[in-house]
This record gives C-alpha cells, structure tokens and sequence, in this order.
C-alpha cells in the first residue's frame, strides 16, 4: 500500500470519503478542504482515476508534514528528504507545479523551482542527471502548500477528471460534472433504485444536460473515466507492469442494465438541442427524456419524485424578479408533489430567493462549495410531511 491524495471541489470532500469507501472500502482522512489522504495500492489508483464521479485529481503522496516555520529553506530540506528513485528514473523529465493559499514570503513559483533543485540534487548526488521539461514532463510533481501544511505527490491524473469527454455542447454556463453527480447523490434518487418502482429524476433547469447525464451514467455504472483511459503514470515506477486495460475492462464489466426515468427540461429550446447532443454523444439519450418545458410549470408534470437541479445564479442580472416567481411556483410544486429530496447548487442573488421560496419546505443540507471562485451553497429539502 502507498500513501494517497484524492482533490476534489473544497466543500466536497464529504461525497469523494463516501465514494472511496464504496470502491474501496477504506477510510480516508481530510487533510485540509478538498484533499482526502488515504491507503491504496497502485491499480487502485488507476481505478479511481477511471471510476470516481466525485475526484478530480489522485496523488501517489510523498510527503504531508507541518513546518514551522515554512520558508524556501524547510521546503527544500523536506524534499531532499523524498526517496526521489523509487518513483523516478533518471531518464524521465519531470516538472514541479506548486499551488499555495496563506501568507508566505515566497511565491508558487519559488517553491516549485525549490522543490525541482531538490529532485535535481538527489539524482545528482548518485551520480545521474534528470532533466525538467516544464511543457510536456513525463511526470508532474505537485506540491501544495496551505499555511504551514506542506504535501509533495505525484500527478496520476493528468487533465482534470471533471473532464469527462463526453460534452460536445458548452452551455454557457455549464455546471462541473463533479457537482453535478454531487447533486444527484444529493437528491438520494441512486439510493431509491433498484426496488420494483422506477422513480424520476428531473432537473427543470437542465442547461446543457450535465445533471441528468452525470445521473443516467452513476445509474448504469458507466465508468466517467470511459472517454479518456490514458493517465501519465507511465513513468512512474510504482506502476509498471500494471495493464490499466485489464483495470479498465474490469470497471466497465460492473456496468448495469437498467430501466430509468430521467426528466431533463429548460425553457430554452437551444440548450434542449445541446443536451440532446451532450447525452448521446454519453451514450445515454435512451434514458432521458428532453422538454421544452418553464420550470414553473412543474406542477404539470404527474409524478415529482426526486429534483436536482442548477439555477441562473444571476450574477449579472440580480434585479430580475422573475426568477423569484419561478422559484416560487417550484416550491408549490414540490411542496404538493415531491416524495424523494430537492436538491441544487445556489450562488449570487439567485440565492436568497431561491431559500425565501423553498420556506415551505424542509431544508436538510446545506453546504458551501467554492467553485470557479464563486462561493455557492449545496442544499437539499424534503417535504415537510415526509
Ligand atoms: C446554470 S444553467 C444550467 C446549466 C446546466 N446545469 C449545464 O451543466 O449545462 C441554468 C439554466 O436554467 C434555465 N432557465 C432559466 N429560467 C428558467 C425557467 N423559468 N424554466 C426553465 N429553465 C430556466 C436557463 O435556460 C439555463 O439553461
């Protein structure tokens, strides 16, 4: 077992810990918001990056440690420290990325140029020479630095797990498919399935589709990592010898065949088009189905059992007092209709009104995300009387 980190969304660490216990039945620990450390082997690396919904980033981690103080000079001691060969050969190019958030009297790019003269130093102590290629390394170190917590990893993953590949039409303001299946989880709906009855999820304001996509994807156990399967793990050592194909193969066998109800509506006719498109090109048209539909009128829809959705956050046009109405009109909805949880992200003006018009109901979560530096809320609610 190596040490790992799994990144995710700040706010969102809660999703990715119940996630890395389902795939691999172990606890992990949150190290600061957003990063989860925990024990796994190297094809269980592989598999995250493959199967998880709710990551966006795994780490073969190096080292976590506090230092105090935290300058350049601690920064380099404890990277000279990183048993650099058991991971790296000399042939291999490398580049360091740095991340930081506190106050520091150095920047990112200070300790990322720290942290490389240490790999240099160590390959050059044994007598070999390993060379920095900033645009295109074999290996991405990464290193976080958060106040005077300090973690050192290597980069499994590459480009970014939230994507995904399937998306072919961009909504203008399309949600990361990581919040989306958030959303889903939110709503419960996964857990509703599998009994006689086929409840319905719907998301009324579907943009470009991600929600329902995300949702008919988890639901059929459709890997997410299923348009990419190359990672830059050749060149670390620890994964040699490893068929990632036989990894993927095996993921994909956990596919399921199921008979869904998903309801992906909007009242713009364009963003309809595209998540028609966004869908089949996830290979799950066939259990979605598209309307052009106001979301005030969900009233008019026969069953509401499960909603998840993302909203105009209005962040440039908070004076509309539609929206509001619409909120309001929802809420009448899923007070006489909804069995399962509403559950949405909420930012900017959009949110107090949305809050005002869901007081009928009952609210059971509610979370701050930090997304695109925008702080949004995740919240779900029930039917008083449920
Ligand atoms: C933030 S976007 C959703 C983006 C979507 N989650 C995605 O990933 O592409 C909000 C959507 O709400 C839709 N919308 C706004 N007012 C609406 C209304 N009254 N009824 C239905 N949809 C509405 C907009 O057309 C827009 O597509």
């Amino acid at each position: 077992m190596i040490r790992a980190l799994g990144i995710t969304i700040p706010g969102l660490d809660p999703f990715l810990r119940d996630e890395l216990m389902e795939l691999l039945g172990r606890e992990a620990k949150r190290v600061v918001p957003g990063k989860l450390e925990f024990p796994a082997t190297p094809e269980e690396i592989i598999r995250l990056n493959y199967s998880s919904r709710s990551g966006i980033r795994f780490l073969v981690l190096l080292d976590r440690r506090v230092l105090d103080p935290i300058d350049l000079n601690s920064i380099k001691r404890a990277a000279l420290e990183v048993d650099w060969s058991l991971f790296l050969s000399p042939e291999s190019t490398f580049a360091v990325r740095a991340e930081r958030t506190g106050f520091h009297d150095f920047t990112s790019v200070d300790a990322a140029a720290t942290v490389g003269e240490a790999v240099i130093e160590h390959f050059s102590s044994m007598g070999s020479r390993i060379r920095v290629n900033l645009r295109e390394p074999d290996v991405t170190i990464r290193v976080y630095i958060s106040g005077n917590l300090l973690l050192i990893g290597l980069d499994t993953t590459g480009e970014s797990l939230h994507r995904r590949g399937y998306r072919v039409f961009e909504h203008r303001t399309s949600l990361n498919p990581v919040i989306a299946y958030s959303l889903v989880r939110l709503s419960r709906w996964l857990d509703s399935l599998g009994g006689g009855a086929r409840p319905v999820l719907i998301d009324p304001m579907c943009g470009g589709g991600t929600i329902p996509i995300e949702a008919a994807l988890a639901a059929l156990g459709i890997p997410p990592g299923r348009w990419r399967r190359r990672y830059p793990i050749k060149h670390i050592k620890i994964f040699r010898g490893i068929s990632t194909e036989a990894i993927f193969t095996e993921e994909d066998s956990r596919r399921e065949e199921r008979n869904l109800r998903i309801i992906c509506s909007d009242v713009s006719p364009k963003s309809i088009g595209g998540a028609m498109k966004n869908a089949a090109s996830a290979g799950v048209s066939s259990w979605i189905e598209f309307r052009v539909m106001d979301a005030a009128d969900l009233k008019s829809l026969g069953r509401i059992d499960y909603v998840a959705t993302d909203p105009p956050f209005e962040l440039r046009t908070g004076r509309n007092r539609r929206l509001e109405d619409t909120f309001r009109s929802m809420a009448s909805a899923l007070e006489e209709k909804l069995e399962g949880r509403f559950s949405a992200i909420c930012a900017g003006p959009a949110l107090p009104k949305l809050m005002r018009a869901m007081g009928g109901l009952r609210l059971i979560f509610n979370a701050r995300i930090l997304y695109g530096g925008v702080v949004a809320r995740l919240l779900a609610y029930e039917r008083r009387s449920t």
